[in-house]
């Protein structure tokens, strides 16, 4: 057990319509209760403003992706930090795997939307994970680390514990129904926590969600959510699902 809050996650990606967003909505209200765990819905552009509305529980809304602009402009099709705050949210996620992989976001444009959103005061979901090629041939590690360092040369060293929280998302363990085992997370959690420490600082490392995301369901929770390095979840599919209230309560 840590001091950290624990930090629960949902992603809805572009996968969900008034139809399924209903009935979690009503579950989390139904609910009824503050959370032990910092809880954070991702939903589409589309359904920002109906589901801010709709929620009354103690759940913040976050977006899935932003560009990396700092001032209102013609950026058609793009979402831009001045926005994010005008409908008064408080999160942005950068350098989820599909925006990296097939979007094509390299490692620095990820990290520069993470210094501009950091810029104007929002806090930051950052997404890492490897691929399965990339475990298999044994550079789990060094690609988690790649793809922080990136982050890090340009955001300020004080962001990592107040405002950034990590998602270790391995690539391969993504809607497949493929979850990494508690200790192959842990492994990875562990690896990320000592980059913080020696790469950010001591207090960074000890203050820094790091969650993991991947196939998460209310029956594999629990086991991953007992390792000492994984502070939450970030949850996609199951996250659309009402059954995403249980994984919350999960996350102590
Ligand atoms: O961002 C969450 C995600 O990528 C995991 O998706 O469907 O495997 O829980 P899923």
């Amino acid at each position: 057990p840590s001091s950290r809050r624990p930090w629960v996650g949902g992603n809805w990606k572009a996968a969900a319509t008034k139809a399924t967003i209903g009935p979690v909505v009503e579950a989390l209200n139904k609910s009824g209760e503050g959370f032990a765990a910092e809880v954070v819905i991702f939903p589409s552009a589309m359904h920002l403003e109906s589901t801010k509305e709709a929620l009354k529980v103690d759940a913040k809304i976050g977006v899935q992706n932003i560009h990396s602009a700092e001032k209102l402009g013609a950026f058609t099709g793009e979402l831009v930090v001045p926005q994010v705050q005008d409908m008064g949210l408080e999160w942005v996620m950068v350098g989820h795997s599909e925006r990296r992989h097939l979007f094509g976001e390299a490692d620095a444009v990820v990290a520069e939307k993470a210094r501009v959103a950091l810029a104007a005061g929002l806090k930051v979901v950052v997404c890492v994970g490897e691929k399965l090629d990339e475990r298999e041939a044994g550079q789990c590690r060094a690609v988690v680390v790649r793809q922080l360092d990136a982050v890090a040369a340009v955001v300020p060293a004080e962001s990592w514990a107040a405002s950034i929280v990590v998602a270790y998302e391995p690539v391969w363990a993504i809607g497949t129904g493929k979850v990494a085992s508690a200790e192959q997370a842990q492994e990875a959690h562990k690896d990320i926590r000592e980059w913080l420490e020696a790469k950010i600082g001591a207090a960074a490392s000890a203050a820094c969600r790091i969650v993991y995301g991947g196939s998460v369901k209310p029956g594999n929770c629990t086991g991953l959510g007992a390792q000492p390095d994984i502070d939450g979840f970030l949850v996609g599919g199951a996250a659309l699902k009402p059954e995403f209230v249980d994984i919350i309560r999960g996350a102590q």
